[in-house]
């Protein structure tokens, strides 16, 4: 190692209200590779994540479940981290964007780009949710394409014609949310002049870093700069909206009381603040790192979908906040399985945990995405049967097997000791491209460093062959020989599990054990185990992975998903109950009722407690309807409809339930029923 760099490096945060899934996974696993690669080369190296916690479909996700958003977002982490774990994804920090950390540096950057004149406010208009009391993102507002009359497109682009508009531009629109029709309301937002830093994003975009090592790293990928170009020179580059109303789960904007920073805006902050968080906790200078002159280096692995947000508005962000600007940002493409966008109908939509949860061996799909990873920005294809042809043939086939081929020998006819091998045209041959094969790595060409590891595989099991041990073992006079071919072996093994241990880093912690070394270090594939180095018994290290497997993965998703449609179309059409009479149907005594009290019941997520007046008598009733009804205090005045002639029912411990209110019921939701004015409490229904 020439000089010992300092390396930041950042995952894109998940969003909290969703699972991981192998989509997820790409990116991950080609970070924590880089980053294990970088750790093992001996530098000053820092894996940094977080979830991505704020925003409207959190809060109406965890509005949905009946809990806080914090009670929602701490258990959705732990999940999280599980899946990653679990996957051997190696964070020195997995955070929260909604931390002390993130919001104290939220607020002292836009204070910032407010002293720097960035920050600019001006009324606009949006959609409004009447019922729910909330402006709708893009996404909730639904309705017909303007285009093409496809119904129940959302606000911001049809699925059915690919057209893009506002949502203001749909046909009878309605709140995704509510059902409600929105209407436009104003409000005062803050923006980021993000038009003013055109020509400093033009350099920023084209631009390089050079590193102590006097390399230079481009900002961008090639492909990325020509994307970021066609938005630049079209003038694209509007003013960015970075507040919005209350009520929002999110972090308040300084001054500005009911505003919350846009969850955009503080997610690539939450990289400072778990970075913050971690320094913090193991005593590192955070600020040394952000200062404008660092010579640290950050590098953020994202998908190709959110660069805009990274190559435009993180660095400009930084910039005028008097902040480090990121040294690279790394796009990948999306996975596809099978040649086709992941599909929850096929099964293909598979997630972290489902293929935990088969105990497939994680170091498996780490081998076959890193051997089909580059640094461009293209698509990675996940063919099931490939998979299994791959991850046997190279992995058990070529690499694992070489340590089984020899070490019988040296542990059954040499008390596991190994001879002297220090010079060995095989082992010279394959030290000969540790710099090549780093060199790969740090250029992200996984699938050439794999490519060149398995040629040197492929180099080693000739050498086996040319040799045949097991000959060799049962001739006379052989023995020393037959030490030296298997002292050779194991010593092969050992530099390409160097080589390997990026991709494989459980494998290489096994591997480890079995040498009996210390945990390998990319300066290990220069050394050789000296004679007399005693190696431990061999346990197999690595299974075969079966065709079934695979079956019963994709499987295990297509069940949980049609579980889920066939809830989803129950819920949206209930069979037609049978036939009744009408003199059945009055034995049902329903009534107008008022609310005159309703409040969440301490123990239940699910129920509400209601004081209903009758008009001739005031009646208490408990409903299921609390996740629909979060805030129940907004009930109290309007009318119900309930039935009275129920008889009393016990609800658990907290008391009896003097009657039903009915409610419509559908898409995991329940809307209580109304009547129109002039109607009064007791009034009979029927
Ligand atoms: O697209 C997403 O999944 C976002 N949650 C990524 C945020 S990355 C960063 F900017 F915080
Ligand atoms: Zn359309």
């Amino acid at each position: 190692m020439t000089q010992k760099r300092q390396i930041l490096v950042t995952s894109a945060l998940p969003y909290a209200n969703g699972g991981i899934h192998l989509g997820h996974m790409v990116e991950h696993i080609q970070t924590d590779i880089w980053v294990r690669f970088q750790k093992s080369r001996g530098h000053e190296c820092y894996y940094v994540c977080a979830d991505d916690t704020h925003g409207t479909p959190v809060m109406l996700a965890a509005q949905k479940q009946g809990v806080t958003p914090e009670e929602m977002i701490a258990s959705v982490r732990e999940s999280h981290l599980a899946d990653f774990t679990g996957f051997g994804i190696g964070y020195d920090n997995y955070y929260s964007t909604h931390s002390p950390e993130n919001e104290a540096l939220s607020r002292q950057i836009y204070l910032a780009l407010k002293q720097n004149g960035k920050i600019e406010s001006r009324t606009i208009e949006q959609l409004f949710d009447p019922e729910k009391k909330l402006f709708l993102p893009d996404r909730f507002v639904k309705g017909e394409c303007p285009k093409c009359h496809a119904q129940d497109q959302y606000g911001d682009n049809c699925e059915v014609c690919g057209a893009t508009y506002s949502p203001t531009e749909l046909i009878k629109p309605y709140s995704a949310i509510s059902g409600a029709t929105p209407v436009l309301k104003e409000s005062e937002h803050f923006f980021f002049k993000l038009g003013d830093c055109a020509d400093y994003l033009k350099q920023w975009t084209a631009g390089t870093s050079t590193l102590i090592d006097g390399c230079q790293q481009p900002h961008l990928q090639a492909e990325a700069l020509n994307k970021m170009n066609e938005w630049l020179q079209t003038d694209q580059l509007n003013d960015w909206d970075i507040s919005r109303d209350a009520p929002y789960f999110g972090f308040e904007i300084p001054d500005a009381p009911n505003k919350y920073f846009y969850v955009w805006l503080d997610a690539p902050i939450g990289y400072m603040a778990s970075f913050k968080n971690l320094c913090d906790r193991i005593g590192i200078d955070f600020d040394s790192w952000f200062k404008t002159d660092t010579t640290t280096e950050m590098y953020h692995f994202i998908g190709k979908d959110i660069l805009y947000f990274h190559a435009l508005f993180w660095p400009a962000t930084l910039k005028y906040a008097d902040l480090r600007e990121p040294t690279g940002v790394f796009a990948h493409g999306f996975l596809t399985v099978d040649g086709q966008k992941m599909s929850k109908s096929r099964g293909t939509f598979i997630t972290a945990h489902s293929y935990l949860e088969q105990k497939l061996n994680p170091e498996w799909l780490r081998y076959y995405f890193a051997a089909k990873l580059n640094s461009k920005i293209e698509d990675l294809d996940l063919n099931l049967t490939d998979f299994v042809a791959r991850v046997n043939s190279d992995l058990v086939g070529k690499y694992v097997n070489i340590a089984a081929r020899a070490a019988g020998f040296i542990s059954k006819r040499f008390q596991g000791k190994l001879t002297d091998v220090s010079s060995s045209k095989l082992l010279s041959q394959l030290q000969a491209q540790s710099e090549s094969i780093a060199a790969s790595y740090e250029a992200r060409e996984y699938a050439r460093a794999l490519r060149e590891i398995m040629a040197l595989a492929d180099v080693v099991n000739e050498y086996v062959d040319a040799n045949k041990p097991w000959e060799l073992a049962r001739q006379e006079g052989e023995d020393a020989r037959l030490q030296q071919v298997c002292s050779e072996l194991i010593n092969a093994f050992r530099i390409l599990t160097v080589y390997l241990s990026p991709v494989l880093p459980n494998l290489a912690t096994e591997a480890a054990a079995f040498l009996n070394v210390a945990p390998l270090q990319w300066s290990d594939s220069k050394s050789i185990l000296p004679a007399g180095h005693n190696i431990n018994h061999y346990q197999h290290l690595m299974q075969r992975v079966e065709a079934k497997q695979m079956d019963d993965l994709v499987a295990a998703n297509k069940q949980n998903i049609q579980t889920a449609q066939t809830t989803t179309v129950e819920n949206k059409y209930e069979p037609v109950a049978p036939t009744v009479s009408f003199d059945d149907f009055m034995k049902i005594d329903m009534r107008v009722a008022k609310v005159l009290a309703c409040e969440k019941v301490e123990g239940s997520s699910k129920l509400l407690k209601f004081k209903l007046d009758l008009g001739f008598e005031q009646r208490t009733v408990f409903s299921g309807i609390a996740a629909s009804y979060p805030e129940p205090d907004k009930l109290v005045g309007r009318m119900v409809i309930m039935v009275v002639n129920f008889a009393a029912r016990k609800m658990a411990k907290f008391g009896f339930s003097e009657g039903m209110i009915t409610s419509a019921s559908g898409n995991d939701q329940l809307f209580l029923l109304d009547v129109d004015s002039g109607a009064q409490p007791g009034m009979k229904v029927g």
